[in-house]
């Protein structure tokens, strides 16, 4: 066990752990390796990935799982399991508009409670709803400009519940290759056959559609794809996926969870962007990232389309509704989107979000993506050396995020950084220095290791 106070450990210290071949081990194995266990009893074999995962903890290697003993803010106390203390820069929380701590936020939050109590009667379907959750679903239908919102507990639940109950086994299913996991597994859960497209490529999505239309006419056909990839921070141009599905006879699904509210000039998203808000068949998002809380939407022109998801989508039906302090959360926070307060914190999150590329890039490191959007990720590439960073990164006063395997590829390791409105000058400052400093160490250290 590790312990240590803030600001007490420099990125060099030396850290007690386990032996040399199992510390390379932990630096270098392939997480992958164990999703193909067998073995008869599931209580026992996966014993050696949790020593694997010790390992890593006890080395340094191990960036997940972290609690936050501070409320999320620009500057906040992370903590992990073996004790290692990160108290500095908040780059690894999803508040892009800073509307966690809001008064408003909080204020109606309160409200709820006092109101509503702490929790629903049940699904949206045995009374789950409530007046706070029935005016959510009107405001937001009005900032998408979308007849028919139903409310879901969480984003993944949105994508993967409206997919999973829309689509049977005789349709389609054309995916961005890079669609995040809930439209995936939706996806695979609907028994339609799934395609997946070259990511934000609007010939390639042409040809599949295509080629499913030569053979199929009576089948339906969703096209998925995403506001913003937040793994890579860009983009697809949105309107012409939407005009070759019109084409050929297919619906467009777009899952907005990192763009609505936090992007375009009345907060609409890419779909505002693109001109097309009120136009895509079905628009799933969440509430995690810009509105201050968990919970998640479809926004669909279709009546039916909604009623059947309410009714057969395992979400909405089987699992209780999105409580009413989320719900008077998600609805102050959408009030504060849509209101020239909104802009100003769309416009403060977009220069903290460019200082931090401008700053990173001028040290030399790669910051991928094409947008100026909340999410900048610092792409490191091979696996060990981000591991190697996300130890010394830590320690050194920053808390941010390595993402690797399964969530990338796995020479396409990278920190996530997630700016908010209300970061500093100094807090951008501050990141961009520990960045350059732990993965110039980093890479030292794993030069020729591996
Ligand atoms: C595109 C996309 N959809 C859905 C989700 C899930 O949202 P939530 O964490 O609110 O369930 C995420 C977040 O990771 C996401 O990136």
């Amino acid at each position: 066990m590790t312990t240590t106070v803030p600001g007490t450990l420099a990125p060099t210290t030396t850290v007690a752990g386990p032996d040399d071949g199992r510390r390379a081990d932990a630096r270098e194995k392939d997480i992958m390796r164990f999703r193909t266990v067998s073995g008869p009893d599931l209580t026992t074999r996966n014993d050696a990935y949790l020593a694997w995962q010790r390992d890593r903890e006890e080395a340094d290697l191990w960036p997940y799982f972290r609690r936050y003993d501070t409320a999320l803010g620009p500057r906040a106390t992370a903590v992990s399991d073996t004790g290692v203390i990160t108290d500095g820069p908040n780059f690894g929380g999803q508040d892009y508009l800073s509307l966690t701590g809001h008064p408003a936020v909080l204020d109606a939050a309160h409200r709820a409670l006092r109101d509503f109590g702490p929790i629903t009667a049940g699904s949206p379907a045995l009374g789950g709803a409530n007046p706070i959750s029935k005016a959510l679903e009107a405001g937001l239908g009005e900032a998408l400009r979308t007849d028919h919102v139903a409310l879901f507990p969480t984003g993944w639940a949105s994508g993967f519940g409206t997919i999973r109950a829309l689509m049977h086994r005789r349709d389609h299913i054309l995916l961005d290759r890079l669609s995040h996991d809930s439209l995936r597994q939706g996806a695979a859960a609907s028994g339609a056959t799934v395609e997946f497209y070259r990511h934000l490529d609007n010939d390639d999505v042409r040809r599949h559609l295509a080629g499913i239309r030569a053979t199929d006419t009576r089948n339906a056909v969703l096209v998925v794809t995403e506001g913003v990839f937040s793994m890579d921070s860009d983009t697809p141009r949105l309107a012409e996926p939407l005009a070759v599905c019109r084409e050929f006879g297919a619906q467009l699904m777009v899952d907005v969870a990192h763009d609505f509210g936090a992007m375009g000039e009345h907060g609409g998203g890419q779909l505002e962007v693109h001109g097309i808000l009120g136009q895509v068949d079905f628009v799933v998002g969440a509430f995690s990232k810009t509105f201050a809380t968990t919970g998640g939407f479809l926004a669909t022109p279709s009546a039916s389309a909604r009623e059947y998801v309410r009714m057969f989508g395992g979400p909405q039906t089987f699992s209780s509704a999105i409580t009413p302090v989320q719900t008077a959360v998600a609805l102050a926070a959408l009030g504060i989107v849509t209101s020239p307060e909104g802009a100003r914190r769309r416009a403060s999150v977009a220069a903290v979000a460019t200082r931090l590329r401008d700053g990173l890039t001028a040290r030399g490191l790669e910051v991928m993506g094409d947008v100026v959007c909340p999410v900048v990720p610092v792409l490191i590439g091979d696996t060990p050396t981000g591991r190697v960073a996300s130890g010394l990164i830590a320690r050194a006063g920053l808390i941010a995020h390595l993402v690797e395997q399964p969530a990338v590829a796995s020479d396409a390791a990278r920190f996530r950084m997630q700016a908010m409105a209300d970061h500093s000058d100094r807090d951008v400052d501050t990141a961009v220095e520990i960045l350059d400093t732990c993965i110039r160490r980093a890479r030292r250290t794993t030069v020729g290791a591996h």
